[in-house]
């Protein structure tokens, strides 16, 4: 009996130095986690119009513990990573702000991290200084028609203008991001819960495969003469558009 309470303890010690370190090497594993729809297209975007040696700009509207955040900084080139988060209790709080600086402290020499209300961060964020933003805080219409008006004059030309939820659980995202994008004449990309937009012309056609992978005009015809499935036709449209 005695034995057996001496190996569960030692069981737990084992266990928690198992924590630590897991802890201490999380962002070691951040190549392990899967990067979202917008930011997969972000990265093929961009590759395309500056090649392969250029840094960006981004900024995360809604973080919470910084996971979306570090798969964005794992995903793209990125010179100056903006985390807008107020962290209120109720939602959020103390302990997961707190979780957030820890797991994002690996890069701490380039991200800014600004505890404020995206409606007051806003005023902290240069005009046309960020290439992909991400909006993924309030859920409400409101705010995310607000957050999508207010950051829309941070982003440059080419830009791209991202977020999370838009789908059937949250109605007011899709209406908000569907009116955002008619109002301004915006092709408007969904998949997989992301929402997102490029600023300006379409520069380069892309479609995206059902792992998110994304192609190019010349995969994208092979799939059509091919009689192959792309993921969505309207990318045929857009392509055509763009020719
Ligand atoms: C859905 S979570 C973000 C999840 C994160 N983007 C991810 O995918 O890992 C929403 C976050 O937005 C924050 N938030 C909600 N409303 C906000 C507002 N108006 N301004 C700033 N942050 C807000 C909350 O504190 C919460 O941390």
């Amino acid at each position: 009996m005695l034995e057996k309470k001496f190996i569960k303890k030692e069981l737990y010690v084992f266990l928690e130095k198992m924590f630590v370190l897991k802890d201490k090497f999380a962002n070691k594993f951040y190549p392990l986690t899967v990067a979202r729809k917008s930011t997969k297209y972000a990265k093929k975007h961009f590759d395309l119009i500056y090649g392969f040696n250029y840094k960006l700009n981004v900024c995360e509207v809604g973080s919470y513990t910084g996971m979306n955040a570090g798969n964005i900084l794992n995903v793209l080139p990125v010179n100056k990573m903006y985390i807008v988060d107020g962290w209120e209790e109720g939602y959020a709080g103390t302990n997961v702000e707190k979780s957030c600086r820890k797991y994002l402290s690996w890069r701490k020499n380039q991200v800014v991290i600004i505890k404020k209300l995206s409606d007051e961060a806003v005023d902290d964020i240069p005009d046309d200084s960020i290439d992909f933003l991400y909006i993924d805080a309030d859920h409400s219409y409101e705010w995310v028609k607000k957050d999508l008006n207010n950051y829309w004059g941070k982003v440059r030309e080419n830009g791209i203008i991202g977020g999370h939820d838009y789908t059937g659980l949250c109605p007011d995202v899709i209406k908000a991001v569907n009116e955002f994008a008619e109002e301004r004449g915006l092709r408007l990309f969904t998949m997989d819960n992301d929402y997102w937009f490029v600023k300006g012309k379409i520069v380069v056609p892309l479609f995206l495969n059902t792992d998110g992978s994304c192609g190019s005009v010349e995969d994208f015809e092979y799939f059509m003469n091919h009689n192959l499935k792309p993921f969505d036709t309207e990318y045929y449209k857009l392509i055509k558009k763009v020719d």
